[in-house]
Parts: C-alpha cells; sequence; structure tokens
C-alpha cells in the first residue's frame, strides 16, 4: 500500500481531492459530535516559520477526532544541525503516525517524504500551500455551490498560495485569473492565465482573492508596483452580483485589501480560516485511512 502524502496536489488523484472535500463538508456538519476516526494516532507537527492557523486548527483537528500532536520548530530539533533528512524522516516514523510540516524548502519537504513510512502532509512551503486551497474550495463551495465553471480571480503577488490556486484549477474545473504587476509575469507558472489589468480581471469574478504583498522571509520588499491590486469596493463592484472576497489570513488592510471590504458581507475570511480546521480532518482522514504504526491499526490487544 502506498503511503498517502498531501504535498502536492496534482499529485493526489482529483477522485481523491473531491472525496476529500465531501467528507470535509460532512465532518462541518458534525463539527459538535466529531467521529474517533483518529482515536490513539499522533501526528508531529514541524515549522520553520510563524503560524497561527495551520498549527491551532491541525491540532484541535487531531484532538476533536481522537488523535494527538507534538509540536516542534524546527530550530528545536536536530534536523537542521547534525542530523540528516534521512535519519530525521526514519526516526519520526518510528513515533507518530503522519508528519504535518511548514518548511520553506519545498524540495527537502518532498526529500523527507521520499524516506519517511508515514504521510508527510505540507504546512506550507515557499512553492505551495495546498491545505489552505482545500479549505478555500470548501469555503466556495458552501457559499457559491460547485466550484465548477466559477471564475477566481487573484490580486497581488505571485507566491505559495497563488500558485496552488493555478494547480487546482484543472483538478477542479474552475476558471483563474491572475492580476499581478508585469514585471512578475515571469514568476507565474506556466499553463496561468495572467494581466496586468486588475479591473479586467475581476470583470465577471465570482470570487475575489488576495493574500499578503509581503510573504514570510521577504521582510522589506518595496510595495510600489502593487498599489493597482489592491481588493476595493471599486475592485469589487466589476466583479458578479454575489461575488464573494476571500485571503488566506494573516492580512494586512489598507496594503492588499481595504478595511471596507474585508469586513463587508461579501467577506468570507473567517469561514474561510475556520474551515481549514474541516478540510484538514479529512486530509488527515485521508492520509491515515491505511497507514499508521499505532497500536490500533497493528490490531495489538493487551487482553
Ligand atoms: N493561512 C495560514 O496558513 O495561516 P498561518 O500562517 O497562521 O498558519
Ligand atoms: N504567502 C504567505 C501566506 C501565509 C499563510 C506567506 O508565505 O507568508
Amino acid at each position: 500500500m502506498s503511503i498517502r502524502h498531501f504535498i502536492n496536489l496534482a499529485d493526489i488523484p482529483p477522485a481523491s481531492l473531491h472525496a476529500i472535500l465531501r467528507y470535509a463538508h460532512e465532518l462541518k456538519r458534525s463539527k459538535f459530535a466529531p467521529p474517533q476516526v483518529l482515536d490513539g494516532l499522533s501526528l508531529a507537527m514541524v515549522f520553520d516559520k510563524r503560524s497561527t492557523r495551520t498549527r491551532m486548527s491541525f491540532e484541535v483537528a487531531m484532538k476533536q477526532l481522537g488523535g494527538h500532536t507534538i509540536v516542534m520548530n524546527m530550530d528545536e530539533m536536530q534536523l537542521g544541525g547534525a542530523e540528516s533528512v534521512e535519519s530525521t524522516a526514519a526516526v519520526l516514523s518510528r513515533y507518530v503516525d503522519a508528519i504535518m510540516i511548514r518548511m520553506s524548502d519545498q524540495p527537502l519537504m518532498e526529500e523527507l517524504a521520499k524516506y519517511a513510512e508515514i504521510p508527510v502532509i505540507n504546512g506550507m512551503t515557499d512553492r505551495s500551500h495546498p491545505c489552505q486551497i482545500m479549505a478555500d474550495i470548501l469555503t466556495i463551495e458552501e457559499h457559491l455551490g460547485a466550484i465548477e465553471g466559477k471564475k477566481v480571480a487573484w490580486f497581488g503577488d505571485s507566491n505559495n498560495v497563488s500558485n496552488t490556486f493555478v494547480e487546482a484549477a484543472p483538478l477542479f474545473g474552475f476558471e483563474l485569473v491572475l492580476a499581478c504587476p508585469e514585471a512578475i509575469h515571469d514568476r507565474v507558472p506556466a499553463g496561468a492565465t495572467v494581466t496586468a489589468d486588475a479591473a479586467e480581471a475581476a470583470k465577471g469574478a465570482d470570487v475575489l482573492v488576495t493574500d499578503t504583498w509581503v510573504s514570510m522571509g521577504q521582510e522589506g520588499k518595496s510595495l510600489d508596483m502593487f498599489w493597482p491590486y489592491q481588493v476595493n469596493s471599486e475592485l469589487m463592484a466589476k466583479a458578479n452580483d454575489g461575488a464573494i472576497f476571500m485571503h488566506c489570513l494573516p492580512m494586512h488592510e489598507w496594503e492588499e485589501v481595504t478595511e471596507e471590504v474585508a469586513k463587508s458581507p461579501a467577506s468570507v475570511i473567517y469561514d474561510e480560516a475556520e474551515n481549514r480546521l474541516h478540510a484538514q480532518k479529512a486530509i488527515l482522514a485521508w492520509c491515515l485511512e491505511n497507514a499508521g504504526v499505532s497500536l490500533r491499526q497493528a490490531g495489538f490487544e493487551f487482553v
């Protein structure tokens, strides 16, 4: 049985991605009586960058489904010091049932997964943020119905979150337009529809989405070229009636979005944040359906 990593959306069969989302909707409906499907299982959570949502939602997800977590910052671990990725992966595989890791260096995360005997879940790299996009699709489905055929317009920087929208668009059948400054069009993944015209991108959109112009690790960067891509009321007015505003958070009000839009009825940012919890419960259940080193999974009986 192959190990179910959750690192790149494109590496996961689309039928499984759809099944994860269906289960996420179901888990949200049963949020006050969560099924104990991860009873006795443990998740290691490792971070090389700050986090509020990813850390809290994975921790609560594991605990509500009956599992346990252990959290470490990468600079507290031997990894990055004397210990190799291979050795770290082998050792963690003997202690826990899955690893959720936020690691800037995606190739290093993929190397960790290569050596791990348990699922590795991508908690964000400099290149991608798949758990965020699963929560975003869950949120779009909740507010607008099926995502297939909807127009999603992205504004601002080209980054880990927009890259994952690009990856998701053909898998989920939605139209995606990225409105970004001309100077960074070469950073947009091949095959994506990109424009420098924010108003054009907003026209007919069902979802307007943005993210910080300064991702973690880019502090000090100039904001000058991004101002035409601020999501404000004027831009929202060009979208379809009933269009929603999304942001993965944390946001910088009055930079990538005005306070007026962020606090408007069109804004679904806190549903989106809540949905990290429900989407990740389903991701964990999928990853751990056939894997694990726990006593329960091994069928051990004390009596
Ligand atoms: N959206 C998101 O990943 O938030 P955190 O950085 O707080 O985890
Ligand atoms: N693009 C942002 C996302 C944070 C959740 C960053 O990498 O900092």
